[in-house]
């Protein structure tokens, strides 16, 4: 049981990956794939608030994935709009955060509206902060980060200053990266701060993913041995 764990990481962070495939490997459409993922966001969140997990950050968008077709992005805001509006009360039962990083701009009001509502109703929360990765990018990030950076009038950059101005400047970093679908990549995910993220690779698809998966891969977390450069 996740209780007997030693280590719990602090903050998982989960590109989630392969929702596309498991709807084709069903004969039905990606959406369809994407609606059985946000299920598997639902159960990680119940079992990350049982296994005291304080941080998950949810790869949801890339700033790449607009290179898909309408019909599938218009899918997927559609599908994180009602996520989030029909979550209202269990968000607030739970005291769970919700925030976000990526640059919301380009997204449609009703989502960008649902998202801040939710953002300022569960501010104050810390039993768990949930973070959805929206129109993100890690390039992205340290561009924008740089640039309000020399905005604000600076000359010369520092990793603090940096970090400060990070979208993810309110979260400690990644403990632990889980990617799903078996592809061993970060598709430019949260660049910067993974320096000393642990990784691990299952191979089932996205909506698979649920709480047995997660203690699973909590048990592949104790055995590693992380020492940042330094010696044991
Ligand atoms: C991940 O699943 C979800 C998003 C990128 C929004 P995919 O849609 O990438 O699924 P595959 O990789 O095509 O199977
Ligand atoms: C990464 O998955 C992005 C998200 C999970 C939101 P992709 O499916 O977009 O990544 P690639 O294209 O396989 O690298
Ligand atoms: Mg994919």
């Amino acid at each position: 049981m996740a209780n007997k764990l030693k280590k719990i990481p602090n903050h998982i962070a989960i590109i989630m990956d392969g929702n596309g495939r498991w709807a084709t490997k069903r004969g039905l459409p990606r959406n369809l794939g994407h609606k059985a993922g946000v299920k598997a966001v639902e159960k990680t969140i119940d079992a990350c608030l049982k296994f005291g997990i304080k941080y998950c950050t949810f790869f949801a968008f890339s700033t790449e994935n607009w290179k898909r077709s309408k019909e599938e992005v218009d899918g997927i805001f559609a599908l994180l709009r009602d996520y989030i509006s029909k979550n209202d009360n269990i968000f607030l039962k739970k005291k769970v955060r919700l925030s976000s990083i990526g640059l919301l701009d380009p997204f449609p009001d009703d989502l960008k509206s649902a998202l801040e509502n939710m953002k300022r109703k569960t501010q104050d929360f810390d039993n768990l902060t949930i973070t959805f990765a929206l129109n993100y990018g890690g390039r992205d990030d340290i561009v924008r980060a740089v640039n309000s950076l020399i905005k604000a009038g600076e000359t010369e950059v520092t990793e603090e200053k940096l970090s400060a101005s990070l979208d993810t400047k309110m979260l400690p970093d990644p403990d632990f990266i889980i990617r799903t679908s078996g592809e061993k990549r970060v598709s430019n995910f949260l660049l910067y701060q993974m320096a000393y993220s642990e990784f691990y690779f299952p191979k089932l698809y996205w909506p698979d993913f649920d709480e047995k998966q997660l203690l699973k891969a909590l048990k592949v977390f104790q055995k590693r041995k992380r020492r940042y450069g330094g010696l044991n």
